[in-house]
């Protein structure tokens, strides 16, 4: 058995950190936009973090050459054939529309770039889809109630909203009206929590912003109650290996809690986070940390099992899957 081909779930993955520095040099000499490194290689040099803010100010000046619906469009489909050589099979991915709002294009230019190119990905590679459109928790809640008519008016493409961007100093209290309005309007509620964040963060998104899945999660770890809690309500949290140790969540991969996650009986799911800057998709992130941290095939089999569990599938959809991931397995 072999995790690089079984069928998988991807959950956590924001589609702009999916921009690989080849696609956005040739993005940006299409839109007469001038990078501020003479070459990929230059670029690549900058992927060097030393936390979460380090990352974001790279990733929103990379977001700065996308303009036009193709733009999106070419995004995604770059991320959908990589999601097919690793045997994804369905993913639900993160945008971030604020992050192209604020430079001046309209929320439709990016949401029909995407929706395009995931429906023909669905059609030509066989991987279903949701989007999750995330709110920019440095920005204040009220920019959060502006840009909401447009993910509601877009409900037929939007399956949920989450919350992402600089943890720290943004609690998730910050935004419990805004998410109040998404749950009562019937959207799925993630929200990153517990990356840099404290435990507390973790308490706020599931008692303030009522989640259905946490996305990190990691600092769940310090608090024995709050474990308890999140297994108890059945939560599934979407753990990002590459990221941890890329953002120094973790000092090194044979470090990362994830065996620690299992054994507590939590939920935890495998993801690429944002793979272009983070050195691999997720086989690359499930090969790196079995290395690391000598999963065992049960252990493989069970996140990836958990990946169509904590999915936003019908209970149909993902019984089917998970046949396959059985039959496969065997
Ligand atoms: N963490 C928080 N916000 C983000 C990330 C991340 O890894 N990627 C894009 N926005
Ligand atoms: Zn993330």
């Amino acid at each position: 058995m072999s995790y690089a081909t079984l069928p998988k779930a991807e959950l956590h993955m924001h589609i702009e950190g999916s921009f690989e520095p080849e696609l956005m040099f040739n993005i940006a000499e299409r839109n007469g936009i001038a990078l501020p490194y003479d070459s990929v290689e230059a670029l690549k040099a900058k992927y060097d973090f030393n936390n979460l803010q380090d990352f974001l100010d790279i990733y929103y000046q990379g977001c700065a050459v996308l303009l036009n619906e193709q733009d999106f469009y070419d995004l995604a489909w770059a991320y959908l054939l990589k999601a097919k050589e690793d045997h994804i099979v369905h993913t639900e991915i993160f945008f971030d529309p604020q992050s192209h709002t604020d430079r001046g294009i309209t929320f439709d230019t990016v949401i029909n770039g995407f929706y395009r190119a995931f429906k023909d990905g669905e059609a030509q590679l066989g991987i279903t889809f949701r989007i999750i459109a995330c709110f920019l928790r440095h920005l204040p809640e009220q920019a959060g109630f502006d840009i909401y008519p447009d993910i509601l008016r877009h409900k037929d493409k939007i399956i949920g909203v989450g919350l992402d961007s600089s943890e720290v100093g943004h609690p998730p209290e910050k935004y419990q009206r805004l998410f109040q309005q998404a749950k009562k309007d019937g959207f799925k509620i993630v929200a990153h929590a517990g990356e840099e964040g404290p435990a507390e963060y973790i308490w706020q998104a599931i008692d303030l912003l009522e989640v259905d899945r946490i996305d990190h999660g990691n600092r769940c770890l310090d608090d024995e109650k709050l474990v308890q809690t999140i297994v108890d309500k059945g939560l599934a949290l979407t753990v990002c290996p590459l990221s941890n140790l890329k953002l120094c969540v973790v000092d090194e991969l044979k470090n990362h809690p994830i065996k620690a996650m299992l054994a507590k009986d939590l939920k935890a799911t495998i993801n690429s986070d944002d793979p272009a800057y983070f050195g691999g998709y997720i086989n690359d992130n499930f090969r790196q940390l079995k290395q690391a941290v000598g999963l065992s095939d049960t252990e493989v089999k069970q996140l990836i099992i958990n990946s169509f569990e904590a999915s936003f599938l019908s209970k149909q959809e993902i019984d089917k899957h998970l046949k396959n991931v059985n039959d496969q397995a065997d």
